[in-house]
């Protein structure tokens, strides 16, 4: 399976933020990563379905927006209706969560389950079979900017393995502090969705360094691998 790359815009520019996104788009990326807070469920508030509406006019990108809110089955209609391509939510956020990602394929979308790092693929393994992908946040959500978490490289393998027993058709995206100097290892544990915020959009490097140093990592280890994911 092809590994596919896209930005948090977290931390672009946001008063340019067409510009951000269409350097993105320009640089090679896979889709866009929209990270929805609402300083509940997480400790700092981002923007909502006005922006992601906003951002359907400027790109074809599929837009992967990652609820991190509480009670999110009271949200998805919006940010359907603002152009999502994919919805993901945390599990740690939901009471009905098998409930939540079956409304979530209803309406055409994919459906995301996301796991903050103190929480096991295997709480998840009974809704496998409902979604689209999974989550393994890298980072404790909430911020951009943060170093990846160690302990994360065994827990995708971990969710690889439980994926191949369960059967389900689930692809693992890796979202938090995701860097040129470690997206191989994340491919290589068996990522095929990855999210990068700060690695691109950052005062360090252009957005096309960024992109294009974070897709040097991961051909080189899709190489090593002949491209088996
Ligand atoms: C964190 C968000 C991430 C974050 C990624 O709560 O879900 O998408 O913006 O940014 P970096 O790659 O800088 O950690
Ligand atoms: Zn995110």
């Amino acid at each position: 399976m092809r590994v596919t790359l896209g930005p948090s815009i977290l931390t672009a520019d946001f008063l340019h933020l067409e510009r951000a996104v269409h350097e993105a788009e320009s640089a090679g990326v896979d889709f866009l990563h929209l990270d929805i807070m609402d300083g509940q469920f997480v400790p700092n508030i981002t923007f909502g379905p006005f922006v992601v509406a906003a951002l359907r006019k400027t790109t074809p990108l599929p837009l992967d927006v990652h609820l991190m809110v509480q009670t999110p089955e009271k949200h998805i209609a919006s940010f359907i209706d603002a152009g999502a391509d994919g919805i993901t939510v945390h599990a740690e956020a939901c009471q009905h969560l098998h409930g939540v990602l079956m409304s979530i394929r209803t309406t055409g979308a994919a459906a995301g389950v996301a796991i903050n790092p103190g929480t096991a693929p295997e709480s998840v393994a009974e809704v496998l079979h409902v979604a689209d992908q999974l989550l393994v946040m890298s980072v404790n959500p909430g911020f951009g900017g943060q170093s990846f978490l160690p302990t994360s490289i065994s827990k995708i393998t971990r969710s690889r393995e439980l994926i191949e027993q369960s059967g389900a058709q689930v692809i693992i995206a890796v979202d938090g502090g995701v860097k040129p100097s470690n997206v191989g290892k994340v491919v290589a544990a068996g990522a095929s969705m990855i999210v990068a915020g700060s690695a691109i959009y950052s005062p360090e490097v252009t957005v096309a360094e960024g992109v294009h140093a974070l897709l040097a990592g991961i051909d080189a280890v899709v190489a090593q691998t002949g491209g088996q994911q």
